[in-house]
């Protein structure tokens, strides 16, 4: 399982898919698609990621159908999205590498204001972020979704992206079947894992029927949830053997609910004034600003955040894993690659240079000088991701 220290800088396989090198940009919601339509601004955002030199740029956050959202200036698969990521996808490749688009559903979070109706969950548990009880879903339902996301893969195939990453974690839909918190049904659904398992394995299989063999199809799962009633490590490694026998191509090994635990898969600072200050929603507004440290907590940041419980997965299946999570030099990726990892993936430190896998590459430099303030989170609201650190970035 060892690589030597240079493979960082080789080529490496998703599936059929060939990636130039094992850096890849990791979906973090760029906030670039006014009215839910990819801008101008999100084409160039990735085709400077690319040009800086990743092996594979993911695009966040799109929602199968409108009632997945969580903003509502995000996408949802419609053809009016279509070749706006076409010309994403276009601009990537020409840079020299390859795009994946994240696909996925907020089930119990969803946005009520993006959808005007009650969201849907696995069952009627109370979600603290958007204060309401879902609807628990029906027969109707599985099979509308299970087609959604069929449609969106094919969607984002036409559309030109090398791979999908369907969203298995941070507490989204398929996260809340496969989690004992949310998932409390007591039909073929819910119950034991096996059953909490059988809508997400039926997406993962009826997408693969669709896209065929050769399109590459990545997971983002959580480690775990984050808290006591959540998804734990021990059931998190038997959902990575099950998306494994299942034909998922890589699993991108995260963890967090943002419903209970939104900054676990980052760590480091809160920056809740912030976030309160560009939240157009007067009550979640104020909420944010007067309970905002009471309810969202502050999770310690350190290097290689999650490499000890990915490597119990490491362990438990063969199929290539992008280990993610405080990736913050090239040592740290280094150790990755050496620790058995296929691929690392980085959010934050591409936020603030775009170019830092270029650097890199070429010795200029071997560490990314992002803190973990998390003052970019507020900037999905507020225009766009960017670096606004007081001395790192470019604040107004
Ligand atoms: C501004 C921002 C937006 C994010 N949006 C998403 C998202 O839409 N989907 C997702 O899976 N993860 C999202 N994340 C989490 C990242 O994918 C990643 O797990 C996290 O930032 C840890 O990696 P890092 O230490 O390299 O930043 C977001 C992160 C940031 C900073």
């Amino acid at each position: 399982m060892e690589k030597s220290n240079n493979t960082v800088f080789t080529p490496g396989k998703i599936g059929s898919l060939v990636l130039r090198n094992r850096t890849i940009r990791t979906g973090a919601f760029e906030g670039m698609t006014p009215d839910g339509i990819p801008s101008a601004a999100l084409v160039e955002h990735h085709r400077q990621v690319a040009a800086g030199g990743v092996g594979l740029t993911t695009v966040a956050y799109c929602s199968t159908s409108l009632d997945g959202l969580t903003f509502p200036h995000q996408m949802h698969i419609r053809d009016e999205i279509l070749p706006g990521l076409e010309k994403l996808t276009h601009a990537v490749h020409a840079e020299g590498a390859a795009a994946s688009l994240q696909i996925g559903h907020a089930g119990y979070f969803a946005s009520r204001a993006a959808m005007g109706q009650k969201p849907i969950g696995a069952s009627k548990v109370f979600n603290l972020y958007t204060l309401t009880y879902p609807r628990p879903m029906t027969t109707e339902d599985f099979g509308r979704l299970t087609d959604d996301f069929v449609k969106a893969a094919l969607a984002a195939k036409q559309v030109g992206f090398d791979a999908i990453e369907l969203h298995f974690g941070h507490g989204y839909l398929l996260n809340q079947f496969l989690s004992p918190y949310t998932n409390r049904r007591k039909d073929k659904w819910g119950g034991s894992l096996e059953n909490r398992l059988r809508f997400p394995l039926e997406i993962v299989r009826q997408v693969r029927k669709a896209v065929g063999p050769d399109f590459g199809l990545l997971a983002k799962t959580n480690l775990e949830d984050g808290f006591k009633r959540g998804l734990q490590l021990e059931e998190a490694i038997e959902v990575s053997k099950a998306l494994e026998a299942e034909g998922v191509d890589a699993l991108v090994l995260s963890g967090g609910f943002v419903s209970k635990t939104p900054f676990y898969m980052m760590r480091g600072e809160l920056p809740i004034k912030e976030m309160a200050r560009n939240e157009k929603k007067f009550f979640r507004r104020m909420g944010l600003k007067l309970f905002g440290r009471l309810l969202v907590q502050k999770y310690h940041f350190e290097e290689m955040f999650f490499l000890e419980a990915a490597k119990e997965v490491r362990r438990a299946v063969k199929l290539p894993l992008v280990l993610l999570g405080g990736i913050r030099s090239l040592a740290n990726m280094q150790q990755a690659m050496q620790a058995g990892f296929d691929f690392v993936a980085l959010g934050r430190p591409l936020i603030l240079e775009p170019d830092l896998i270029n650097k890199m590459a070429a010795g200029e430099t071997s560490a990314s000088l992002c803190e973990p303030c998390n003052l970019c989170v507020a900037q999905m609201e507020a225009g766009g991701i960017r670096c606004v650190h007081p001395q790192l970035g470019k604040p107004d």
